[in-house]
């Protein structure tokens, strides 16, 4: 824009403004007035910029984008998102889970993986990591899984003690703890990552035949891994590494892009199947169910601010359409309370209406007032009634989404399968995945992380839980911590 013909500032409530340098004074050298609006509203404006971080997730960034399909899956579900050949405008948000804000993105850890799709239904939410599994399957143990990776309360300091104390006291973290000290613990740059829905979920046909699924988005990139050696430089010369990475290629218009393949396990299979398949600390052998194709989720356009965009971007698992629906999970369905919550705390009651987060679908909700309702609400303003009001339609939409559950309330773990063991696909993963170079960087970063602050019992439980795993490793980090203790 040329020098003349710029915007004249104004006040948020568009009044011009006659300077962007000079507050009003009694004199020149005088006291500054209060009732200089402009400059009390710039600095009240400031002092409430910031708003809550996530509490885990607080660090990453994302872009816009679409979701293709390019193949036929309708009869594994109705829904309208993955129907053949549909396009989806997508939101997108990675992020690592520990950090806080200004961490730095090459911290090992799990990566977020978050999809908001703006379906013609409603905005359905997948919001999953780069791993398949997770470090707990009781929605009860995830705020001290949390608060485990964070920080103690005396020193302000994350502590690798308190980790190893959290993992070795929940030996089903064996596998999720396994995959993060390998490789794709440190991924290279969000591009080079796969997602996954981690989580089984429900999909729904036209028939209301049902069938249990995962979501797997293999990145297009190809994986690349960073070694622990490249994040720990990466941590101190770009703390925002992944986030510069994603921007500027996108800038380039080189634009990312995952093919999304599903397991699909019939309904009928999960009572029987040898290992519970809705427990989230275990995959599915993709030799029992195979990936099936659907198609391709493309990012190609960066956020315009930051702040509005991604920061208030509310990702949350109970935004599910019609054809889709929950599964038995237990960390699943503790999640369908949780977002929704986070976000009335984090972003206000009506963070559904802040652009990002609205639906591009019609909302006929009873949902009114609260701060910040953008809406004109129009009566009536209840259900039922005789006044034309929106009306809920079981005909079209059924909640159909659903499965028979019967038993005492209990507090336990799944009912235990004959395949059901916290360490057999932790020992399936370094053994028939991982090559020898690989598990030598899983013994040196396991090794590496042990000796950074963890003390017995804690170590020795340590050494318990990667003899549980496999034998040979458990001996080789054993030998590895103790040589460099000498
Ligand atoms: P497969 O041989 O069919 O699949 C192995 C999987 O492991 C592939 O998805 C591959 O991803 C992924 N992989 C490759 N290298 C690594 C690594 N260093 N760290 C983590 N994942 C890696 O085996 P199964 O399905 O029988 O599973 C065997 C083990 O593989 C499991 O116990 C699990 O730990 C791991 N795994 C399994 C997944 C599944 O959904 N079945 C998904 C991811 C891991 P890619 O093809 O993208 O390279
Ligand atoms: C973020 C809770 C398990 C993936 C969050 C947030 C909360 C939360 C409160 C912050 C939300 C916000 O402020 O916007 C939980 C609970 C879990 C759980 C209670 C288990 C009981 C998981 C699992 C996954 C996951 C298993 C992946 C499969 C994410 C992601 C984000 C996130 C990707 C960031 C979302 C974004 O990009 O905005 N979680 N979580 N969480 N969680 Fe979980």
């Amino acid at each position: 824009m040329s020098e003349d013909n710029r915007k004249p500032t104004t006040t948020d409530a568009g009044i011009p403004v006659a300077s962007d340098e000079y507050s009003l004074t009694v004199g020149p050298n005088g006291p500054i007035v209060l009732h200089d609006h402009y400059l009390i509203e710039q600095m009240a404006q400031f002092n409430r910029e910031r708003i809550p971080e996530r509490q885990p997730h607080a660090k990453g960034s994302g872009a816009f984008g679409r979701f293709e399909v390019t193949e036929d899956v309708s009869r594994y579900t109705r829904a309208a998102v993955f129907q053949p050949g549909t396009k989806t405008e997508v939101l997108m948000r990675f992020s690592t889970v520990a950090g806080e804000r200004g961490s730095p993105d090459t911290w090992r850890d799990p990566r977020g993986f978050s999809i908001k799709f703006y379906t013609t239904e409603g905005n359905y939410d997948m919001v999953g990591n780069n791993t398949p599994v997770f470090f707990i399957r009781d929605p009860m143990k995830f705020q001290h899984f949390i608060r485990s990776q964070k920080r103690r309360a005396d020193n302000n300091l994350r502590d690798h003690d308190m980790q190893w104390d959290f993992w070795t006291l929940s030996p089903e973290s064996a596998h999720q703890v396994a995959w993060l000290m390998g490789d794709r613990g440190i991924p290279k740059t969000w591009r080079h990552m796969n997602g996954y829905s981690s989580h089984a979920y429900m999909w729904v046909n036209a028939e209301g035949e049902k069938f249990w699924v995962k979501y797997h988005f293999k990145t297009d990139q190809g994986i690349e891994c960073l070694t622990q050696e490249e994040a720990d430089r990466l941590a101190g010369e770009d703390g925002d590494y992944h986030m510069r990475d994603l921007y500027t290629a996108i800038e380039r218009g080189e634009h990312p892009s995952w093919t999304l393949y599903m397991q699909i396990m019939p309904f009928k299979d999960a009572e029987t199947y040898r290992i519970n398949p809705f427990d989230l600390t275990k995959v599915w052998p993709h030799d029992d169910y195979p990936l099936i194709k659907v198609g391709t989720l493309t990012l190609d356009t960066n956020p315009v601010d930051n702040h509005a965009q991604i920061e208030q971007a509310a990702f949350e698992p109970n935004n599910l359409v019609p054809g889709i629906g929950l599964s038995p999970d237990k960390m699943l369905l503790g999640r369908v309370f949780s977002y929704a919550d986070a976000h009335r705390h984090r972003l206000g009651v009506n963070y559904k209406q802040i652009p990002v987060n609205a639906p591009k679908s019609p909302v006929n909700s009873y949902s009114k007032d609260g701060a910040m309702q953008m809406h004109t609400v129009s009566d009536p303003v209840y259900a039922p009634n005789s006044k034309g009001g929106p009306q809920a339609d079981g005909e079209r939409y059924p909640d159909d989404a659903t499965w028979e559950s019967d038993g005492d309330m209990v507090r336990a773990a799944y009912t235990l399968r004959p395949d059901d063991d916290d360490f057999a696909q932790a020992n399936a993963l370094i053994n028939q995945v991982m090559d020898e170079p690989a598990r030598e960087r899983l013994v040196n970063n396991v090794v590496g992380h042990l000796l950074g602050g963890v003390t017995e019992p804690v170590l020795e439980r340590a050494f318990d839980y990667w003899r549980s795993i496999d034998a040979d490793i458990g001996e080789r980090i054993v030998q590895g911590v103790r040589a460099k203790q000498a």
